[in-house]
């Protein structure tokens, strides 16, 4: 059975059960700032869950695209994913443990052909929390799950919540045997050897838990998640999701690319380009934080195992094509967004292969170094210093490590790694670059234009504008200065008109280290009355702006793209904030 038809009579199945089918939320959650993904599919209903109404009624059902990342190191082995489709049924304050059991059994039996000689099940155990499930394990022996099938486990394996807080119950979990061996005399559904397969949990959610211990919830909620890959592995007896027609189209391209061959390096490409799509698909783009810092890594670990294969990166799109027209029909999203998703991920690799050829360069370099004296360890002043200057994640240092029987001080890295975060926080350097912790080939730019706008400010309104705050994201720059009323829309116009004929002279951006004394007197603009260091970098734009600056900054204007002035408006007293964007043409 194909993964398509199994979600189709999934959720045929619980709409004849009186279920009104739900659409999928998508992977970025909507108002949740404290995750990144969707993680499940009771996710987006908490708030029902916690009983207010939902306008659907109190039976739901749906397939619901989820993103786990705790597991993004160990994708490349039979079965870890980071993307993966959840199907799940709710029931909200109304039917329970009975209902429920035995809606599943008929599912697996009666629907999936899943002979009851497979299955086994695990109720929980019992604590002072919560008694033990005695209801549910009654209900399995009476719909036929056979004697010795059935478990009971603590609150390890037989507890759901998600995160610290929040909803919560006993689950009873359903297991497949695949029919391998068994490890020993012990082997059971809790134990890792292989031969059972969780396929489907049941979570009898009615507590809802915070840092005072657990409370009884309004109503009484069945919360159920099935994993669709791996049940479509199962039930085509693959050994690995990376067999199934969710990914074979796109393994098996790989495999006709590449030159050096390696199954881990496929499925790590196979499975982050899929992740990777859906995230770009529900509107994720890669940055250095957050859920943009997760698709990063996605895209870029593909792309290092693209390299480890030694495939032509310029495969890329035609990787995409194919897994978008594997993937259409589950996910119509991937069909609109298909040129949108072949952009990100190419811009993404360009980016990426930059920073590579010179980390990995300098990553040569500092191993031999480390070899020399003896070393089996790359010290954590290295890693930071290839992630600082060339922007060469940690991640893939430890894996070039890794390759090379080395290890890798991480967790001195970290520690660094707050301590520059710290430093830049309190540091003058910080207001300076105006949040520049996060540099790239835009915010490099956006640094030049506030540049260029300090000065064609000063030229237009006059001397006594001066810099008050500086603020760089990849989308925009924000700059406030002093300057006592509403900027005219002629202003306006003549600093945009002035910083875009900077831009169009191509002008050489360059830098000289010198005393702040004969930076203040050949002219430069320091803005801040913090005390400098003896010596100060000065960023001089062609004839045009000289400033006491950290930097980076682009080398010629040509590139920066147009610059638009989006908003002028009164930020306090004084002080005025202008908000401007570059448009690449
Ligand atoms: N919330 C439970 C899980 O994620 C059941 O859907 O496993």
């Amino acid at each position: 059975m194909k993964a398509i038809e199994i979600r189709n009579k999934y959720l045929d199945f619980f709409k004849r059960h009186g279920h009104a089918v739900i659409p999928s939320a998508s992977l970025i959650p909507e108002n949740d700032p404290s995750v990144l993904f969707t993680t499940a599919g009771m996710q987006p209903l908490v708030p029902y869950l916690l009983g207010e109404k939902h306008p659907e009624g109190t039976r739901l059902t749906d397939y619901q695209k989820c993103l786990r990342t705790n597991d993004i190191d160990e994708v490349g082995d039979n079965r870890h994913l980071t993307y993966f489709e959840m199907l799940g049924n709710w029931s909200l304050g109304d039917y329970f443990k009975e209902e429920s059991i035995k809606m599943s059994f008929e599912f697996l039996t009666k629907e999936l052909h899943i002979p009851v000689e497979k299955l086994s099940v695990t109720c929980f155990a019992g604590d002072d929390d919560c008694p033990r499930d005695d209801v549910s394990a009654n209900v399995w022996k009476e719909v036929g799950i056979l004697d010795g099938h059935i478990y009971f486990y603590g609150k390890d394996d037989n507890w759901w919540i998600a995160g610290e807080e929040g909803p919560c119950g006993p689950d009873t979990e359903m297991f497949y045997d695949t029919g391998k061996p068994a490890c020993g005399p012990d082997c059971q559904p809790s134990c890792d050897c292989g031969k059972y397969v969780e396929i489907w949990n049941n979570v009898f959610m009615e507590y809802y838990k915070d840092k005072n211990g657990y409370s009884k919830l309004k109503q009484r909620n069945v919360d159920t998640g099935l994993g669709l890959e791996r049940m479509t592995m199962l039930l085509q007896g693959k050994e690995t999701p990376f067999d199934t027609e969710l990914f074979s189209p796109v393994m098996e391209k790989i495999q006709a690319l590449q030159k050096v061959d390696s199954i881990e390096s496929r499925r790590i490409i196979a499975e982050h380009l899929r992740s990777s799509m859906m995230i770009i698909a529900d509107g994720g783009r890669p940055s250095n934080i957050d859920r943009g810092y997760v698709l990063r890594r996605l895209i870029r670990r593909m792309i290092r195992h693209m390299n480890k294969l030694q495939i032509d990166l310029s495969e890329l799109s035609t990787i995409i094509d194919i897994n978008v027209d594997n993937l259409k029909e589950m996910y119509p999203e991937l069909e609109q967004n298909r040129e949108t998703i072949k952009n990100v991920i190419n811009e993404e690799k360009d980016k990426f292969v930059k920073t590579l050829t010179h980390g990995e360069r300098e990553f040569q370099k500092e191993m031999q170094k480390a070899k020399e004296n003896g070393k089996s360890e790359i010290d954590a002043k290295v890693v930071f210093r290839l992630y600082d200057t060339y922007g060469f994640p940690p991640e893939v240092t430890k894996e070039l490590a890794d390759e090379n029987d080395m290890t890798v001080d991480l967790k001195g890295f970290e520690e660094l790694f707050k301590a520059h975060q710290e430093k830049s926080r309190m540091g003058s350097t910080q207001k300076f670059k105006g949040g520049l912790a996060d540099q790239n080939e835009k915010t490099i730019a956006y640094h030049t234009a506030t540049h260029l706008l300090h000065q064609a400010l000063r030229t237009v309104l006059g001397d006594h504008v001066k810099q008050s705050g500086s603020n760089i994201t990849e989308e925009r720059l924000r700059f406030d200065f002093t300057h006592p009323q509403k900027m005219t829309k002629e202003e306006i116009q003549k600093v945009e008109d002035l910083v875009n004929e900077q831009i169009q002279r191509d002008l050489p951006v360059t830098c000289e280290e010198i005393s702040y004394e004969d930076a203040k007197n050949s002219g430069a603009i320091g803005l801040f009355t913090d005390k400098y260091g003896d010596k100060v970098k000065v960023y001089t734009i062609g004839d045009f702006s000289k400033e006491i600056c950290g930097g980076p900054h682009v080398t010629h204007t040509g590139d920066m793209g147009r610059f638009k002035i989006k908003k002028e408006e009164s930020s306090s007293s004084g002080i005025r904030r202008i908000k401007a964007i570059l448009i690449k043409e």
